[in-house]
């Protein structure tokens, strides 16, 4: 349980805000390359309560700038993007992606008015096919170097998921929460079996649940009765890693979540691919009807797939939950574990530190979230159902 102060100590995004100031020491994924088009160059994007643009000028710079034009306020969404940047549509001042304004061509020849003028603007790397920015203090850390995005080995696929609607902290506890698999998801990850109890769904295989810290995050372990253990690290703060996918999770705003999934595909014999050029992007459809459209005025589809049905959980808790209310158990300890951890984390970005996952050093090698291990455990039962053959 927690306090509505304590609640909204770990939930708000917004500028200004204790989690706010924490989540802007990390890179987040923004949007796609392939969102970036000739006829279509601009793009606005949300981040962490923040209304943005993000645009690409003809010289090819990326940039990612507020909203609100600095004269009196239209959208430079609709700005006319040039060589040297992106021009208001409404008089026409001219911005480069590092927020300079450039010209304020109605102004009197000669004036240097244009040099007083300064908008917001956070700098864009394109990394594994999705652009990612950073909008915390400077000098900016490392785009983290985790195996699933580093590894060469391979193909990635991104998958956009539909737009949560809740707050961010929603999934990332979801993640430290192994006793749902088994009951939420029993209908869809068992592999048709039937539970004798649907109350029960599938809880009598797990013979212990553990959670443990690592550097970069926390491992959730499932041991089951019959000897198999299932290890999901979350890395924190913001991303899952199940199985062959991270799923990062970037708050829109408080109430709402855009959630970037990667997915990597090794090749079968090792080999390297030397340029995976921009990855496809699959646009995943709303898991509810109508679209958009919040509980209890829409309804999800529950056999849609596992994370429709993640979706409905996080989203009927309600736009920020109501952690004074809630009854934890004996299973929600890795829930608590993670809070507490984002709670120190936080309190080290109050006093000026960096918070746990900050990597500066360009030459750290990359980091093992274990993946392999999901990747020989997949093949291994993709074997066993006789899908591939066994080497
Ligand atoms: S509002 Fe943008 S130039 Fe006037
Ligand atoms: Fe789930």
């Amino acid at each position: 349980m927690l306090t509505k102060e304590e609640n909204d100590f770990i939930t708000r995004v917004g500028p200004g805000t204790p989690a706010g100031e924490f989540l802007r020491r990390y890179w987040l994924p923004v949007g796609y390359p392939q969102e970036l088009t000739d006829e279509q160059p601009t793009r606005f994007v949300r981040v962490l309560g923040e209304d943005l643009v993000l645009w690409k000028d003809k010289s090819g710079n990326v940039g990612l700038i507020q909203d609100h034009c600095a004269h009196r306020g239209a959208s430079l969404m609709y700005g006319r993007v040039e060589e040297r940047g992106i021009s208001c549509a409404y008089h026409g001042w001219l911005f480069n992606t590092a927020g300079d304004c450039l010209e304020c061509p109605a102004e009197p020849a000669g004036s240097n008015f244009h040099l007083t003028v300064k908008i917001k603007a956070y700098p864009v790397r394109k990394y594994i096919g999705m652009y990612w920015t950073y909008m915390g203090p400077l000098p900016a850390p490392q785009i983290p170097p985790y195996d699933l995005w580093e590894r060469k080995d391979g193909h990635r696929t991104l998958i956009l998921q539909p737009q949560l609607d809740a707050n961010w902290v929603q999934p990332m506890e979801n993640s430290m929460d192994p006793a749902h698999l088994q009951i939420l998801h029993q209908t869809l990850a068992f592999g048709g079996r039937k539970p004798e109890s649907t109350t029960r769904g599938f809880t009598d295989d797990v013979a212990a649940f553990d959670f443990y810290e690592t550097e970069y995050g926390i491992i959730k372990r499932r041991t089951y009765r019959n000897g198999h253990v299932d290890e999901h690290p979350v890395i924190f703060p913001n991303i899952l890693r199940q199985a062959n996918a991270t799923q990062i999770r970037v708050p829109i705003d408080d109430e709402h979540t855009k959630i970037f999934f990667v997915r990597f595909e090794p090749t079968e014999d090792g080999s390297i691919v030397e340029d995976e050029g921009d990855p496809p992007v699959i646009y995943r459809p709303s898991y509810k009807d109508p679209a958009g459209v919040l509980h209890p005025y829409s309804r999800f589809d529950m056999q849609a797939d596992v994370q429709a049905q993640d979706h409905m959980a996080w989203e009927t808790q309600g736009p920020i939950t109501d952690r004074s209310v809630e009854r934890l158990a004996t299973t929600d300890r890795g829930i608590v574990m993670y809070r507490q951890m984002l709670k120190r984390e936080i309190e080290k970005v109050q006093m000026g530190l960096d918070p746990k996952c900050t990597w500066r050093d360009p030459s750290r090698p990359t980091i093992d979230t274990n993946l392999q291990a999901a990747l020989d455990e997949r093949r291994d039962m993709a074997r066993a159902r006789g899908e591939i053959a066994r080497t």
